[in-house]
């Protein structure tokens, strides 16, 4: 499957639930999840994320391991998510900066 990574907190920018044929996205305060189980592993959101943090989970950075056990955890509570909402309004000033993982909100 693929992953959503660190840098999707704070930005969530969501283009790339316009484009998910499988309808595979989750969505919480400020991070969106990929379930495992509904994703089909056809790359066509990768491009899609302004802050490049979609990986499909064979290529994540060694510091993005632990996404893959959160992506699956999150999507099994939150709601989906199928259309496209403005980002946060600050979106863009958190695009980049790291160690974000203990601002996720769940
Ligand atoms: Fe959806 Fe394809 Fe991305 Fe999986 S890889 S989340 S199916 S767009
Ligand atoms: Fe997050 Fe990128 Fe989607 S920032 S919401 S994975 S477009």
């Amino acid at each position: 499957a693929f992953v959503v990574t660190e840098n999707c907190i704070k930005c969530k920018y969501t283009d790339c639930v316009a484009v998910c044929p499988a309808d595979a996205f989750y969505e919480g305060p400020n991070f969106l999840a990929i379930s495992p189980i509904d994703c089909i592993d056809c790359g066509l959101c990768v491009p899609e994320c302004p802050a490049e943090a979609i990986y499909q989970e064979d290529e994540l950075p060694e510091d993005q391991k632990e996404f893959t056990e959160l992506n699956a955890e999150l999507a099994l509570v939150w709601p989906r998510i199928v259309e496209v909402k403005p980002a946060p309004d600050e979106a863009d000033q958190w695009n980049g900066v790291a160690n974000k993982l203990k601002l996720i909100e769940t």
